[in-house]
C-alpha cells in the first residue's frame, strides 16, 4: 500500500508518543502533541478527509458533526464511558463507535477505595489541618471519622467496576455489600462478589458508604439529588467515580455544609473541568480531577486499545471493542 492510499486519522488530544508512532505505521496521522483544546469548528475542520478519530472522552460526536464529516468511519474513545458519543446518530451515519472497557476496571476500583478511605477517615482535611500548623496537641475527637472496615457499602451501578469494588469491600475490608443496578446480577455473580441486591431507597437508607459507578445517561442524570441525600445516614459518605451529572453537585455541597451526610469523595463533576464553587468551600469533601484510571500501565492500556480499534477496523474491518457492531453488519 503506498503512503497516499493509507487511511487518514486525527488524534484529538496528546497521547503517549509510542501510540502515535504505532498509529503512524498504518495511517496518515494528524496528532495534537501540544494538547490544544480545539474549538468544535476547528475539530470539525481537522476531521475533513479523515476516516478515523482517536478521542479521549471530551469530544462530542453527534449528528451535526457526522453530517459535516462524511469521510469518518470510526471514532475510538480512549475511555470506557462514551457519553460524548451519540451512538444512535453514529449508527445512522454508518460510523463505528468503540470504547476502552476492561483495561481500567481494577485501577478505577482502587480509586473508588482511595476516595472512600480519604473521605471517611478525613485524610484531606487532616492534611490541610497539619500543613496549616494547627496540630498542637492530641485530642480524643480530633478529625474523628467513620470506619470503613466492617461497615455496609452500597454500590449503585454493578458493571465491571462496581463488581471490582464489591470484591474489595467484601473480601478486603469485611464489608457487608449491597447494590442497586438496572438489572440484578445472576445469583452466582452476586455470590462471587459478595453482594446483595436491594432497592435504591433501601440502599441509601442502609449504607454507611455509598459508591456511584453507574454510566451517565438521561436516565441516570441526578441519580443523587437533595431527596436521595436526605435518605442517607448523617454519618454516611458518598463517592462518585462515575460521571459528572450523576450527582446534583449543588445539592451535595449543601448537604455536606449542613452535615446531613458526613463526607464525600468526588473524582467527576457536573460541567468539569469547572467545579461547583460551593464544593470548593466545604471542608468535608475530597476532590480529585477525574483521575480514576490515571496510572501509567492503565492509561497505556487504554490508549493501546483505542489504537487497536482504529487499526483493526480501518485495516481489516475487525475492531476489538465495538459499541455498534451493526454498522459492520450493514457493510458500511
Ligand atoms: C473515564 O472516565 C472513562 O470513562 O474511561
Amino acid at each position: 500500500m503506498n503512503a497516499c492510499s493509507r487511511p487518514r486519522i486525527l488524534i484529538a488530544r496528546a497521547v503517549f508518543p509510542e501510540i502515535v508512532d504505532r498509529l503512524a505505521l498504518h495511517f496518515e496521522v494528524e496528532a495534537n502533541a501540544p494538547d490544544d483544546i480545539w474549538p468544535r469548528a476547528e475539530f470539525i475542520r481537522r476531521l475533513q478527509g479523515k476516516q478515523g478519530v482517536f478521542t479521549t472522552g471530551g469530544e462530542r460526536i453527534d449528528a451535526e458533526l457526522l453530517a459535516a464529516c462524511p469521510d469518518l468511519r470510526i471514532c475510538a474513545n480512549m475511555a470506557v464511558g462514551y457519553n460524548n458519543f451519540d451512538v444512535p446518530a453514529m449508527t445512522a451515519a454508518g460510523v463505528l463507535a468503540t470504547n476502552a472497557p476492561g483495561v481500567l476496571t481494577e485501577t478505577t476500583a482502587d480509586m473508588g477505595f482511595a476516595l472512600l478511605m480519604a473521605a471517611a477517615r478525613r485524610v484531606a482535611e487532616s492534611e490541610h489541618f497539619l500543613r496549616a500548623g494547627k496540630w498542637d496537641r492530641w485530642a480524643y475527637d480530633m478529625l474523628i471519622g467513620q470506619d470503613v472496615h466492617g461497615s455496609t457499602l452500597g454500590i449503585i451501578g454493578m458493571g465491571r467496576i462496581g463488581q471490582a469494588i464489591a470484591r474489595r469491600g467484601a473480601l478486603g475490608f469485611g464489608m457487608k455489600v449491597i447494590y442497586h443496578n438496572r438489572s440484578r446480577l445472576p445469583e452466582a455473580d452476586e455470590a462471587a462478589v459478595g453482594a446483595r441486591y436491594v432497592g435504591k431507597d433501601e440502599l441509601l437508607k442502609t449504607a454507611d458508604h455509598v459508591m456511584l459507578v453507574v454510566p451517565y445517561s438521561k436516565e441516570s442524570h441526578h441519580t443523587i439529588g437533595a431527596a436521595e441525600l436526605a435518605l442517607m445516614k448523617p454519618t454516611a459518605t458518598l463517592v462518585n467515580i462515575a460521571r459528572g451529572g450523576i450527582v446534583d453537585d449543588a445539592a451535595l455541597a449543601q448537604a455536606l455544609r449542613e452535615g446531613r451526610i458526613a463526607a464525600a469523595g468526588l473524582d467527576v463533576f457536573e460541567g468539569e473541568p469547572r467545579v461547583h464553587p460551593d464544593l470548593l468551600t466545604v471542608p468535608n469533601v475530597v476532590l480529585t480531577p477525574h483521575i480514576g484510571s490515571a496510572t501509567v500501565p492503565t492509561r497505556r492500556a487504554m490508549a493501546a486499545l483505542a489504537a487497536d480499534n482504529l487499526i483493526g477496523y480501518l485495516t481489516q474491518g475487525k475492531p476489538v471493542t465495538p459499541l455498534n457492531p451493526e454498522v459492520m453488519a450493514a457493510g458500511t
